[in-house]
């Protein structure tokens, strides 16, 4: 039906409004890049436009679809896009604070809820979810993504399509795009665009598994990235495009760029537009964003014969059918309902979901002395430059968001503890000290405003408040452009003025306890030393500031666990815990010998390890308990163990199942995430956790890229994160 549908259509299409479906403007409404657009009605009226992202509001979108179906000579309606990445104007914690939710049905529901706010306001498709794995913390775009682990990056992949995009059908879901493919996340030195260069066993194992995820649930597009891949640009990769994503993996929609992702190739030194353009339709780009590459060079690139008619089909085949699968064809309007924007977006509803979930992605650190959960009485200092910042709550990508009504620290503390204590606000420092860097780390207009006060007189203020409360909550870290897209740093410590604040406000004596934003693991080396309470916040979103007080209030019990390792210092980066073994590791418990591969300034150890995160009480794990020790071909092991929950307050933990494998025909990691289930314990309450573990968990890429399991020995590991764990062994025969 649908292929009858658009074989139909493109016979009465010309050479150019084919081509017209490849391109995809931005209105240039807003900024996700330099493009802006004025005269976008006149080439949708030509029929040279296939999509439309950067622009929002029902109105608006509604009156542009209706040039398209309208005055167009094909009435092909457009496919309206956004970057819809963690919520539209209900915002959701950064992707990668979602992800230390390890909560797949709140993940899931995230990205239906934005879904319903943003087919509520005329947008069909999301560039969403971004899956890439990132074991560098300088790339800024980790806050992006789901952080170091494949698995469950995988996980979260498919629970985020499903929650997009669900049945296409339904007017409520949107069509998602899995980005960047491939391996945007390992550019070399962590900055952003940079050359990636990796071996395909890795590929296959460790970074690809998430894109491929999201293609076995169905994802309706991809994006390519930027970088290249085996010194090809993955925009005119080939064997990228075609021969993995649609081969080997089955993928049946379109790939779309990002942005000028064409013309970027003539800096890579491909060639010039129409010698890369050709490059990009050959090697499978369906959409090019914004350069208009293919605009411009496709037809001359025909007639020249360097790219075939066939391939402008099969491109234009693919937008269409995405059009089709949406139902727009039927009905260009199907988003523009005006009754559903007035009451579908920002409800409260959705607030309160987004508060919760906000509280889960929230990692206690570190809680010396059960200086959290506070008391909801006395007087409390709250200082620093993230303490009173709305702009910043909803952190990197969040284009649709309406800033100003996020709810800050001052007024979600101010809301949760009405008149039962004092707060003393003050700001205490600046985001840096120079203003350069500031400016630099502003994008999206989110910068926070600079007192004009000397960062001197600024800390005197918070000291003086801080000498009339009981206790000091310090709102620092990272404003919410330090990360994201563009903004790799070298250094990852909490910038010099707001450190040397929290020193002083250590040095007081009080109980301190530290709330920080950051879009990335940072090193925290001095402050896990020295700072009784450490809460990673991460960017919460737009309810972040009531979430913030529920936890630290205890409320609600953080439950949140790391999904990237934090390093000691930036020098040990890359850092994460699936690493190999080497044939000079150190042996248990030493830090430091002779010839052996450690450093000789620092020990090995991260300073807090993939899957950490505290709670105000305790848990106790038993050991693990095998089904069976020697197991053969298709036979399930169940692996259990005991949990108690030790301490005082009710409590969510993340239950970890690891595997190694101890021999293998290629070397394994030393560890690998197979498995996790969050349980809930009242206090005093034990629980048994069984995890079902069969051949498809031990199954790897060997050396020919085939993927099996090979028989032997493994180590079966159980904890409360990727370092304390309970192991057991088994023998698994063929
Ligand atoms: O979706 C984004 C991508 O992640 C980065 N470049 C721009 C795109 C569209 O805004």
């Amino acid at each position: 039906e649908m292929h009858r549908f658009i074989t139909a259509l493109m016979s009465k299409m010309t050479l150019d409004e084919k081509i017209g479906q490849l391109n995809l403007p931005s209105a240039g409404e807003f900024t996700t890049g330099t493009a802006t657009n004025s005269d976008i009605g006149i080439s949708v009226k030509k029929g040279l436009v296939g999509g439309l992202f950067n622009i929002k509001g029902v109105d608006k979108i509604k009156a542009i679809q209706r040039v398209a179906v309208e005055e167009s000579r094909m009435k092909i309606p457009l496919l309206f896009g956004m970057d819809v990445i963690h919520g539209y104007e209900t915002v959701f914690p950064i992707p990668l604070g979602l992800s230390c939710t390890w909560d797949l049905k709140a993940i899931e529901q995230s990205a239906r809820i934005a879904a319903i706010e943003a087919s509520a306001d005329g947008i069909a498709w999301t560039f969403s979810p971004m899956v890439d794995i990132s074991r560098d913390p300088r790339w800024g775009r980790v806050s992006e993504g789901n952080g170091e682990d494949s698995y469950l990056g995988s996980m979260i992949a498919k629970a985020m399509v499903k929650g997009y995009q669900g049945d296409l059908k339904a007017r409520n879901n949107i069509l998602a795009c899995v980005k960047h493919y491939a391996l945007y996340g390992a550019g070399e030195a962590g900055r952003d665009y940079n050359t990636v260069d990796m071996s395909r066993i890795r590929m296959y194992n460790e970074y690809f598994p998430p894109y491929k995820a999201a293609v076995d649930a169905g994802v309706g597009s991809v994006m390519a990235s930027f970088n290249e891949v085996d010194g090809i640009p993955a925009t005119a990769n080939k064997w990228l495009l075609t021969d993995v994503l649609r081969k080997q993996w089955g993928f049946k929609g379109f790939v779309v760029t990002d942005y000028t992702g064409i013309n970027e190739m003539i800096d890579h030194g491909l060639g010039d537009l129409q010698t890369v353009s050709a490059l990009a339709l050959k090697a499978g780009i369906d959409m090019d964003m914004v350069g208009e590459g293919f605009l411009k060079t496709l037809k001359k690139s025909l007639q020249e014969n360097k790219i075939t008619l066939a391939e402008i089909d099969a491109a234009c085949r693919r937008v269409l059918e995405a059009k089709y699968k949406l139902g727009l064809f039927k009905d260009p309007y199907k988003y523009c309902d005006e009754n559903r924007a007035k009451t579908e977006i920002f409800t409260a509803e959705h607030r309160k979901i987004a508060r919760q979930i906000a509280a889960q992605s929230f990692v206690l650190l570190k809680n010396a002395n059960n200086t959290l959960p506070l008391k909801k009485s006395g007087t409390i200092a709250l200082v620093g430059p993230l303490a009173d910042a709305a702009n910043n709550m909803t952190g990197t990508w969040s284009v649709a968001a309406q800033h100003e009504k996020s709810v800050s620290v001052l007024a979600g503390l101010k809301q949760v503890l009405g008149d039962k204590a004092t707060i003393l606000y003050a700001k205490g420092s600046n985001l840096t000290a120079d203003p350069a860097l500031e400016e630099r780390a502003t994008m999206f207009g989110k910068g926070l405003n600079r007192d004009a006060r000397s960062e001197d007189e600024l800390a005197k203020e918070a000291l003086e408040i801080a000498a009339k409360a009981d206790v000091i909550i310090a709102a620092m870290g990272e404003s919410a452009e330090f990360s994201g897209e563009s903004s790799s740093r070298t250094d990852l410590n909490i910038p010099d003025t707001q450190k040397k604040l929290l020193k002083k406000l250590v040095a007081t004596g009080k109980p301190v306890v530290l709330v920080l934003f950051t879009g990335r693991p940072l090193t925290l080396t001095w402050e896990d030393k020295n700072v009784p309470a450490i809460l990673n916040v991460w960017f919460g979103g737009t309810e972040a500031g009531t979430a913030i007080a529920d936890v630290l209030f205890g409320d609600v019990n953080p439950s949140g666990k790391l999904t990237m390792t934090f390093p000691q210092n930036v020098g040990q980066i890359p850092i994460y815990y699936a690493h190999k073994n080497t044939g000079r590791p150190l042996a248990e418990g030493q830090w430091f010998q002779k010839f052996r591969s450690n450093y000789i300034d620092v020990n090995n150890d991260p300073l807090y390890p993939f899957g950490y995160g505290l709670s105000y009480t305790t848990f106790s794990y038993g050991d693990v308990q095998l089904s069976s020790t020697s197991l053969k071909g298709n036979q399930t092991l169940k692996a259990s163990i005991t949990i108690s929950n030790t301490g005082k307050y009710d409590g969510a933990e993340v239950v970890q199942l690891y595997i190694r494998d101890l021999v293998g025909s290629v070397t394994r990691p030393v560890k690998e995430l197979k498995g996790f289930q969050k349980i809930m314990l009242k206090a005093g309450e034990t629980q048994t956790v069984t995890f079902n573990i069969t051949t498809e968990d031990l199954k790897f890429y060997n050396s020919e890229l085939k993927y099996d399991w090979e028989p032997g020995e493994f180590e079966i590991m159980i904890g409360g994160n990727s370092r304390d764990v309970k192991t057991a062994k088994v023998n698994w025969a063929k």
